[in-house]
């Protein structure tokens, strides 16, 4: 008796001496002294050969005892749960935790569309700046100071340096890439635009657009035709049936709107078209050989055309949306909307 009591005075020692700050070693504690085969359950098992009159006295050691185990096994779990884990303990096959899927912007499924289809064609995507110099804007375009032609477009100027504008067009992206010199040359130029427009239903003082220039030897009015026709039948179908109508742009020569067949009333007339049965969809034309000597091509030796689209219309159209605003209010309600939108 005497002796089991100093036993069970040394493993209180021990306990008392240890640390224990993980799971691994709580665990290993338990099984040490709490476990079936436990110390704890041990001494208990010796109770039956402790002589009966000591009996009570050795039982109320034991008791205190286990409780101290118990009670230091108690604390130290408080402990190691309140650790981080280490990476042992997470579960990697575990599904994660969802999160909200965004969703693509309207104006950027019909960005995306038009690009591939001109990359089919070996068009390649080309950027430029947002804020522009004239030169790039305007001038270079031929688009000169005095021209009336300057009102085509009502211009944001930047009150810091007059020479700055909020771009009209991407045809900035044409001549930067132009004056780079390397020919032949087949780009879009997808981006946004900004003009000074009463912001309406139907026109914002932004929008973005697609322009395309195909520069090289031997380019004509019928590469322009075929072109134009390829991309809109990819992306209406078929069944589409276009027109050229004489137009005037400052940087083109001949210039020309091309018109596709009313895509909601198959060209019988309706609200949406005016009852003419055609929508306008793009301006184009050969690149004015001012243009190429403005950015260093000889137009003896290169021609080249050019088209440029808006995005928004086209997009309005497909998704039957009926307000160009809805666009840019972020309206998360509008937005979901394209969850599975191509
Ligand atoms: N830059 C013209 C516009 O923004 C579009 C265009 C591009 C027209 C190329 C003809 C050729 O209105």
């Amino acid at each position: 008796m005497e002796q089991l009591i100093q036993q069970i005075e040394g493993y209180r020692h021990e306990i008392e001496q240890l640390q224990v700050q993980d799971p691994k070693a709580l665990e290993d504690y338990r099984i040490r002294f709490l476990g079936s085969k436990g110390i704890v359950k041990n001494l208990f098992g010796e109770l039956k050969n402790v002589p009966n009159d000591q009996k009570k006295n050795f039982g109320q050691v034991l008791n205190e005892f286990r409780q101290f185990a118990e009670s230091k096994y108690e604390e130290w779990k408080e402990v190691t749960n309140h650790q981080p884990q280490t990476t042992d303990s997470i579960d990697l096959s575990l599904p994660g935790d969802p999160l909200p899927i965004g969703s693509r912007h309207p104006v950027n499924l019909m960005k995306n569309r038009i690009i591939s289809i001109f990359e089919r064609l070996g068009f390649s995507v080309a950027e430029g700046p947002e804020i522009e110099d004239d030169w790039h804007n305007f001038t270079a375009l031929n688009i000169l100071e005095d021209h009336p032609a300057r009102d085509m477009q009502d211009t944001f100027y930047i009150q810091q340096n007059p020479d700055w504008v909020l771009r009209t067009h991407t045809s900035n992206s044409q001549i930067r890439e132009m004056e780079k010199g390397k020919l032949p040359l087949r780009i879009i130029c997808p981006g946004r635009v900004y003009r000074n427009e009463t912001v309406s239903a139907r026109s914002h003082c932004f929008f973005h657009q697609v322009e395309g220039l195909y520069i090289d030897e031997n380019v004509s009015f019928a590469d322009l035709k075929q072109t134009l026709y390829f991309f809109v039948q990819e992306m209406y179908g078929n069944d589409v049936k276009v027109r050229f109508r004489p137009s005037y742009f400052p940087f083109t020569e001949p210039s020309a709107e091309m018109d596709i067949s009313c895509q909601l009333c198959g060209g019988k007339g309706c609200a949406v078209c005016k009852k003419t049965g055609w929508l306008e969809i793009l301006g184009c034309g050969m690149v004015h050989p001012k243009v190429l000597e403005n950015c260093k091509i000889d137009p003896n030796k290169y021609t080249g055309f050019a088209f440029g689209m808006g995005i928004e219309r086209p997009a309005l159209l497909k998704y039957g949306i009926n307000d160009i605003r809805l666009f840019s209010e972020n309206d998360i309600r509008f937005l979901k909307q394209f969850t599975a939108s191509i």
